[in-house]
Protein backbone atom coordinates (compact mmCIF):
# COMPACT_ATOMS: atom_id res chain seq x y z
CA UNK A 1 0.00 0.00 0.00
CA UNK A 2 1.00 3.58 -0.88
CA UNK A 3 -0.94 6.59 -0.04
CA UNK A 4 1.47 8.81 -0.85
CA UNK A 5 3.90 9.80 -4.26
CA UNK A 6 6.49 12.34 -4.07
CA UNK A 7 6.31 14.53 -7.14
CA UNK A 8 9.46 16.48 -8.34
CA UNK A 9 9.04 19.82 -10.63
CA UNK A 10 12.04 20.80 -12.70
CA UNK A 11 12.54 23.68 -15.07
CA UNK A 12 15.95 25.28 -16.75
CA UNK A 13 17.02 28.43 -17.99
CA UNK A 14 20.04 29.50 -20.44
CA UNK A 15 22.31 32.14 -18.81
CA UNK A 16 24.32 34.36 -21.08
CA UNK A 17 27.69 36.05 -19.71
CA UNK A 18 26.36 39.51 -21.61
CA UNK A 19 24.16 41.08 -24.36
CA UNK A 20 27.26 40.25 -27.07
CA UNK A 21 26.68 36.42 -26.58
CA UNK A 22 23.24 36.69 -27.84
CA UNK A 23 21.90 36.16 -31.91
CA UNK A 24 21.42 39.53 -32.84
CA UNK A 25 17.38 39.47 -32.81
CA UNK A 26 17.84 38.82 -29.31
CA UNK A 27 20.55 41.14 -28.18
CA UNK A 28 18.14 43.91 -30.13
CA UNK A 29 15.15 43.53 -28.18
CA UNK A 30 17.28 43.44 -25.07
CA UNK A 31 18.80 46.73 -26.17
CA UNK A 32 14.97 48.42 -26.74
CA UNK A 33 13.75 46.73 -23.36
CA UNK A 34 17.25 48.27 -21.16
CA UNK A 35 16.60 51.54 -23.15
CA UNK A 36 12.91 51.77 -22.66
CA UNK A 37 13.32 51.46 -18.51
CA UNK A 38 13.45 55.39 -19.25
CA UNK A 39 9.52 55.40 -20.03
CA UNK A 40 9.04 54.31 -16.76
CA UNK A 41 6.80 56.50 -13.87
CA UNK A 42 8.56 54.88 -11.03
CA UNK A 43 8.37 58.54 -8.32
CA UNK A 44 7.53 55.72 -5.54
CA UNK A 45 9.74 52.82 -5.89
CA UNK A 46 12.32 55.01 -8.03
CA UNK A 47 12.98 51.07 -9.14
CA UNK A 48 12.31 51.62 -13.34
CA UNK A 49 11.45 48.15 -14.83
CA UNK A 50 11.49 48.00 -19.31
CA UNK A 51 9.39 45.58 -21.25
CA UNK A 52 9.76 44.69 -24.80
CA UNK A 53 7.50 41.66 -26.73
CA UNK A 54 8.47 40.26 -30.12
CA UNK A 55 5.07 39.59 -31.64
CA UNK A 56 4.24 36.44 -33.76
CA UNK A 57 3.77 39.38 -36.55
CA UNK A 58 6.96 40.82 -36.18
CA UNK A 59 5.78 44.14 -34.58
CA UNK A 60 7.11 44.74 -30.87
CA UNK A 61 5.00 46.22 -28.24
CA UNK A 62 6.62 47.83 -25.06
CA UNK A 63 5.59 48.44 -21.54
CA UNK A 64 7.29 50.52 -18.14
CA UNK A 65 5.91 50.20 -14.88
CA UNK A 66 3.53 53.02 -14.13
CA UNK A 67 3.42 53.78 -10.25
CA UNK A 68 0.44 55.35 -8.14
CA UNK A 69 -0.05 57.77 -5.38
CA UNK A 70 -2.40 55.10 -4.22
CA UNK A 71 0.45 52.23 -4.24
CA UNK A 72 -1.48 49.36 -5.31
CA UNK A 73 -2.84 51.43 -8.40
CA UNK A 74 0.74 50.96 -9.81
CA UNK A 75 0.92 48.33 -12.56
CA UNK A 76 4.08 46.54 -13.62
CA UNK A 77 5.98 46.85 -16.98
CA UNK A 78 4.90 43.10 -17.75
CA UNK A 79 1.86 43.49 -17.22
CA UNK A 80 1.19 46.80 -19.29
CA UNK A 81 2.96 45.36 -22.00
CA UNK A 82 0.59 42.43 -22.31
CA UNK A 83 -2.65 44.82 -22.23
CA UNK A 84 -1.23 47.30 -25.03
CA UNK A 85 -0.30 44.01 -27.14
CA UNK A 86 -3.83 42.23 -26.43
CA UNK A 87 -5.46 45.59 -27.22
CA UNK A 88 -3.17 46.71 -30.16
CA UNK A 89 -3.28 43.14 -31.75
CA UNK A 90 -5.89 40.92 -30.46
CA UNK A 91 -4.99 37.14 -30.27
CA UNK A 92 -1.21 37.51 -31.25
CA UNK A 93 1.21 35.30 -29.94
CA UNK A 94 4.26 36.96 -28.02
CA UNK A 95 7.49 35.25 -28.99
CA UNK A 96 9.83 36.67 -26.67
CA UNK A 97 9.35 39.06 -23.82
CA UNK A 98 12.69 41.31 -22.91
CA UNK A 99 12.70 42.58 -19.49
CA UNK A 100 15.84 44.95 -18.08
CA UNK A 101 15.29 47.43 -14.76
CA UNK A 102 17.80 49.71 -12.97
CA UNK A 103 17.04 50.59 -9.18
CA UNK A 104 17.41 54.73 -7.58
CA UNK A 105 20.92 53.95 -7.43
CA UNK A 106 21.37 53.24 -11.06
CA UNK A 107 22.42 49.98 -10.72
CA UNK A 108 21.24 46.38 -12.37
CA UNK A 109 24.14 43.91 -12.58
CA UNK A 110 21.61 40.52 -12.18
CA UNK A 111 18.51 39.77 -13.88
CA UNK A 112 15.17 39.98 -11.94
CA UNK A 113 12.16 38.10 -12.65
CA UNK A 114 8.68 38.50 -13.14
CA UNK A 115 6.45 38.99 -9.68
CA UNK A 116 3.84 36.25 -8.79
CA UNK A 117 0.66 38.34 -10.31
CA UNK A 118 2.89 39.40 -13.59
CA UNK A 119 3.36 35.52 -13.92
CA UNK A 120 -0.51 34.93 -13.62
CA UNK A 121 -0.77 37.14 -16.15
CA UNK A 122 2.06 36.00 -18.70
CA UNK A 123 0.51 32.24 -18.16
CA UNK A 124 -3.15 33.35 -19.25
CA UNK A 125 -1.50 35.21 -22.18
CA UNK A 126 0.40 31.67 -23.31
CA UNK A 127 -2.86 29.75 -22.63
CA UNK A 128 -5.43 32.60 -25.06
CA UNK A 129 -2.86 32.62 -27.71
CA UNK A 130 -1.24 29.01 -27.44
CA UNK A 131 1.68 29.58 -27.54
CA UNK A 132 4.84 30.13 -25.45
CA UNK A 133 7.00 33.39 -23.98
CA UNK A 134 10.58 33.27 -24.32
CA UNK A 135 11.78 35.33 -21.39
CA UNK A 136 15.17 37.36 -21.64
CA UNK A 137 16.00 38.81 -18.40
CA UNK A 138 19.05 40.69 -17.84
CA UNK A 139 19.88 44.18 -16.06
CA UNK A 140 21.52 46.88 -17.85
CA UNK A 141 24.48 45.26 -18.06
CA UNK A 142 25.46 41.54 -17.16
CA UNK A 143 24.19 38.37 -17.55
CA UNK A 144 21.01 36.98 -19.05
CA UNK A 145 18.63 34.48 -17.96
CA UNK A 146 16.62 32.91 -20.86
CA UNK A 147 13.65 30.67 -20.28
CA UNK A 148 11.67 29.23 -23.31
CA UNK A 149 8.58 29.20 -21.42
CA UNK A 150 7.23 31.76 -18.96
CA UNK A 151 4.93 28.74 -17.62
CA UNK A 152 8.04 26.91 -15.65
CA UNK A 153 7.89 30.40 -13.52
CA UNK A 154 4.61 29.23 -12.21
CA UNK A 155 3.92 25.28 -11.46
CA UNK A 156 0.61 24.15 -10.60
CA UNK A 157 -1.07 27.04 -11.63
CA UNK A 158 -4.50 28.07 -11.60
CA UNK A 159 -6.14 28.34 -14.93
CA UNK A 160 -9.07 28.87 -16.56
CA UNK A 161 -9.63 25.04 -16.97
CA UNK A 162 -10.12 25.34 -12.98
CA UNK A 163 -12.81 27.37 -13.46
CA UNK A 164 -15.49 24.54 -15.49
N1 LIG B 1 8.01 45.85 -11.14
C1 LIG B 1 7.82 45.60 -12.47
O1 LIG B 1 7.39 46.45 -13.24
N2 LIG B 1 8.15 44.36 -12.92
C2 LIG B 1 8.73 43.38 -12.17
O2 LIG B 1 9.03 42.31 -12.69
C3 LIG B 1 9.01 43.63 -10.75
C4 LIG B 1 8.47 44.89 -10.19
C5 LIG B 1 7.72 47.22 -10.67
C6 LIG B 1 6.54 47.36 -9.76
C7 LIG B 1 6.90 48.62 -8.99
O3 LIG B 1 6.52 49.75 -9.76
C8 LIG B 1 8.41 48.58 -8.92
O4 LIG B 1 8.83 47.69 -9.93
C9 LIG B 1 8.96 48.12 -7.58
O5 LIG B 1 8.37 46.93 -7.18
Amino acid sequence: MNAMNKEEYHFNYAVYDSIEALDPGDAALLAEARKVTAAAYAPYSRFNVGAVARLANGQTVAGTNQENASYPAGLCAERVLLSSAATLFPNMAIETMAISYHNMNGESDHPISPCGICRQSLAEYQERTKHPIRLLLSGMQGKIYVIENAGMLLPLSFGSADLR
